[in-house]
């Protein structure tokens, strides 16, 4: 994969108005879901990891070294740090009891692969916690990310604005079993091998 010493250094700047506009308390929401054994992937600068409080122990992968370097700086709540990419997780079948993953589909590069890793990876009963920026609903807003995808994808460290995001989840074999939408862009929500597990809820 390519990295990305710009973005890395102003990524949690331009989170900042993301999370003013909602997004903190969608991190919150699903990272505080997460219990047992825990993986993070696409982990960026650690963002996340304040919020993991309920988790038994917490690896996160990130493949990016700028990325990983700030989220070095930012260890919380025990967690272990790798540089890894979700394509291909260093972990065997069945390992974790939650996954989680925030706005990092739009970047993976075999987004089918990883969502097949996830699986793998996930115990049987465990759950995938997610909230990531698939392409929009409404067709005005689906059509304006589809023009400005491939010049976004330059500029932002090869973030895709038109994926459509839970369909990779489905076809990888998950079951997507509940979803939030959230304003226009963001969706969050819970999968799993089958079994049911639940996903907090999200007030505004
Ligand atoms: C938009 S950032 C999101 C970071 C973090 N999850 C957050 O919510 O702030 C996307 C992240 O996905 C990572 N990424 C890109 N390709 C990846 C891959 N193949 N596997 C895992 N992570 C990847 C990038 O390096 C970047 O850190």
């Amino acid at each position: 994969m390519n990295t990305h010493l710009f973005v890395a250094a102003i990524y949690d700047a331009l989170m900042v108005p993301a999370d003013k506009l909602g997004f903190e308390q969608v991190r919150r929401m699903v990272v505080k879901g997460a219990s047992g054994r825990t993986l993070e992937i696409g982990a960026g600068t650690g963002l996340n990891f304040r919020h993991f409080e309920n988790a038994r122990q917490v690896y996160a992968i990130e493949p990016d070294p700028n990325m990983l370097r700030r989220a070095a700086g930012r260890m919380e709540n025990g967690v272990v740090l790798a540089r890894a990419e979700a394509e291909r997780l260093p972990f065997p079948d069945d390992t974790f009891d939650t996954v989680v993953s925030t706005l990092t589909f739009c970047t993976i590069g075999d987004p089918l692969g990883a969502a097949g890793e996830i699986k793998r990876v996930l115990k049987p009963d465990g759950c995938f916690f997610f909230a990531e920026h698939p392409i929009a609903e409404k067709t005005f807003l689906s059509r304006a990310e589809k023009i400005m995808s491939p010049v976004w994808k330059r500029i932002a460290g090869g973030c895709h604005l038109d994926r459509d995001i839970i369909s990779f989840f489905i076809s990888a074999g998950l079951t997507v079993s509940e979803i939030v939408r959230l304003d226009s862009f963001f969706v969050a929500g819970r999968a799993s091998k089958g079994a049911p597990c639940s996903l907090p809820g999200y007030t505004k």
